[in-house]
């Protein structure tokens, strides 16, 4: 029996490529859509490297209609899609809130018409914990009423929700799962792929290139808040324990399984975790002493976030597969991987 192809947009961002390589070993056919604004083909080689196949990426805008229809006129196959292509700095958000609104919410618009236009039924879309904003009871479980959000990248990811929504109602036969994730972190087993960022944000990969020594020292933001040691509260989980739930939400839905047109599932690993915790966790894992600092708070950050993830257990039959500890392991591997190959380029 031919394999079902999945259409996976933003395939070349860290989530995007670890998803195709669940994908893919889980037996699916993927072709991938991204216009490099921020993803890499390396990506692609590593992820081609693990499954040891090649994957299609067409380099589309996919705020250009046309483009996107073109896709989908040359795969009449595609059985579902997996919508991750979005701009996702949350600074860079509040900087340029229309070029946030501009690209996340027209891509999703045009990827919506096209699947609608060439029978495509089943729809995974990126959503994140962020929609949530300070939750007023924790663990935060996906009935939480949402908070006014934080940033223009989290209402982007709000509205997308709600569009995603509003086109099911008239769209009887279209069925959409919401995947809301807490904090993705850590890299492929093989360490032959992971987050690719030059300037993180983000507090694991701005770890790693602390200790490897690509930035000086690095920043606690706040250690006064109401939490056990005074910083913030998050759920951190392994990005492959993500990607299956893309695996698992495109089987529920191709199963017949979802019990409504629009399902929203959280994906954390239900445990909070605090920075100074988790900063511990890496020093253990890598024998490495961090150097850093405790800093003034963050503007914008939510003191405590981790999710209830009962509802993904039971309905997609999902459960998480990595600690702590291999979060942390998986994310050095990486950052030494990465070092590596810089010292071959430089020795070529
Ligand atoms: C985590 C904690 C910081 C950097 C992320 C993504 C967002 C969304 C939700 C996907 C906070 C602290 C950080 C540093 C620090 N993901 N920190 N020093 O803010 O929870 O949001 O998850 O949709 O796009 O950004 O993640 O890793 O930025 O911060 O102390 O140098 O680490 O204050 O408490 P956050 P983060």
């Amino acid at each position: 029996m031919a394999k079902k192809k999945i259409l996976v947009t933003g395939g070349c961002g860290y989530i995007g490529g670890h998803t195709i390589v669940d994908l893919i070993e889980n037996g699916f056919d993927v072709i991938c859509v991204d216009d490099l604004s921020k993803g890499s083909l390396r990506m692609l080689h590593g992820v081609e490297k693990i499954v040891g196949k090649t994957v299609k990426n067409y380099k589309v805008n996919l705020c250009d209609l046309e483009d996107t229809e073109a896709i989908f006129i040359e795969n009449p196959d595609i059985v579902g899609v997996v919508h991750f292509a979005a701009y996702k700095s949350v600074p860079e958000s509040v900087r340029e809130p229309l070029k946030y609104f501009r690209n996340n919410i027209n891509s999703l618009v045009n990827v919506l018409q096209c699947a609608k236009e060439y029978g495509v039924q089943n729809f995974v879309f990126s959503s994140s914990c962020s929609v949530y904003g300070n939750a007023d009871e924790l663990p935060v479980n996906e009935e939480a009423k949402l908070k006014e959000p934080e940033s223009p990248y989290a209402r982007t990811k709000q509205m997308g929700e709600a569009i995603c929504a509003d086109f099911c109602v008239p769209n009887k036969k279209f069925n959409v799962v919401l995947l809301r994730y807490f904090n993705p972190v850590g890299a492929h087993m093989s360490a032959t792929i992971g987050e690719l960022q030059e300037v993180p944000e983000n507090l694991v990969p701005v770890i790693t290139q602390t200790a490897i020594g690509k930035r000086k020292d690095m920043q606690v933001y706040g250690s006064d808040y109401p939490t056990r040691d005074g910083s913030c509260v998050r759920d951190y989980i392994h990005v492959m324990d993500i990607a299956n739930a893309h695996t698992k939400a495109l089987q529920y839905m191709l199963d017949g399984k979802n019990t409504e047109h629009c399902e929203v599932f959280n994906l954390g690993t239900g445990q909070g975790v605090t920075v100074l915790e988790l900063i511990a966790a890496f020093e253990k894992v890598s024998g490495q002493k961090l150097n850093y600092k405790i800093g003034a708070r963050r503007p914008g950050d939510v003191v405590a976030v981790y999710a209830n993830n009962n509802k993904a257990a039971t309905k997609l039959g999902w459960e998480t597969k990595y600690d702590l500890d291999q979060m942390m392991d998986t994310a050095w591997r990486w950052e030494l991987y990465l070092k590596r190959e810089a010292e071959k380029i430089q020795l070529n």
